[in-house]
């Protein structure tokens, strides 16, 4: 048995509805990798305990496997997550699934890029989940503060990006580049605590002071 089997018997089971979810996410869809998958889920829905928000955005919804966590997360059905997806051809597969799940109701999907739809939300955020495209980082980073209260919290997933980060190597990607960036952007802001998690491609967890 190796070491993530040892962690999926050792922790919650995943709920049978999210099983569903992820396998249908890679048996119908191109970057099945992407799905946050049972480990990661089952931590997004215990810092949604922790944290207690009342408000969730989350910029990249792909299957909607984190944004059913988060919703499972949330205290009751007076909170809600919003969620914003780029491509709308994942859209039917996303609102099925949705559909099928006993918190899909707590969840807005939004189809558009996150850059355009965040500003008309009308809403100040408890908790922002950042996990769309990795050029663009930064810029979701400036985008969001605004809407998150403070006192609020931002996860950034995919923040070690396969250890590229720190191999040794310089890589000229965009992703990568975009990671780097951000990671030194949040380093240095004095207005938040932060402290990256070595759990699965890396997450940021950010607390905004001020
Ligand atoms: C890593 S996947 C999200 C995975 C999902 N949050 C999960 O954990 O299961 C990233 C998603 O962000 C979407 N995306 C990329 N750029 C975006 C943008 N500007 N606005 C909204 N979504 C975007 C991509 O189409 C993709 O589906």
């Amino acid at each position: 048995m190796d070491l993530e089997d040892y962690i999926l018997n050792h922790i919650d089971a995943e709920p049978e509805n999210l099983y569903r979810l992820d396998r249908d996410t890679h048996l119908q869809l191109l970057y099945s990798r992407m799905c946050s998958g049972h480990l990661q889920g089952r931590l997004l829905k215990m810092l949604v305990r922790m944290i207690n928000p009342k408000m969730v955005l989350e910029l990249g919804t792909y299957s909607a496997y984190s944004a059913l966590c988060l919703a499972e997360g949330l205290t009751d059905d007076s909170c809600h997550v919003h969620t914003i997806e780029i491509e709308d051809e994942l859209e039917d597969f996303i609102r099925e699934h949705l559909a099928q799940s006993l918190f899909g109701h707590r969840v807005t999907l939004h189809i558009g890029d996150a850059a355009d739809i965040v500003p008309t939300l009308g809403e100040t955020f408890d908790l922002i989940y950042i996990d769309a495209n990795k050029r663009d980082y930064v810029a979701y980073y400036h985008l969001v503060m605004p809407y998150l209260r403070q006192g609020g919290f931002i996860i950034a997933d995919n923040t070690l990006w396969d250890g590229k980060v720190a191999d040794g190597i310089e890589h000229h990607d965009a992703q990568t580049q975009g990671i780097l960036a951000f990671n030194d952007l949040v380093a240095s802001d004095p207005r938040v605590e932060k402290v990256i998690l070595p759990l699965r491609d890396g997450l940021t967890l950010i607390h905004k002071l001020t």
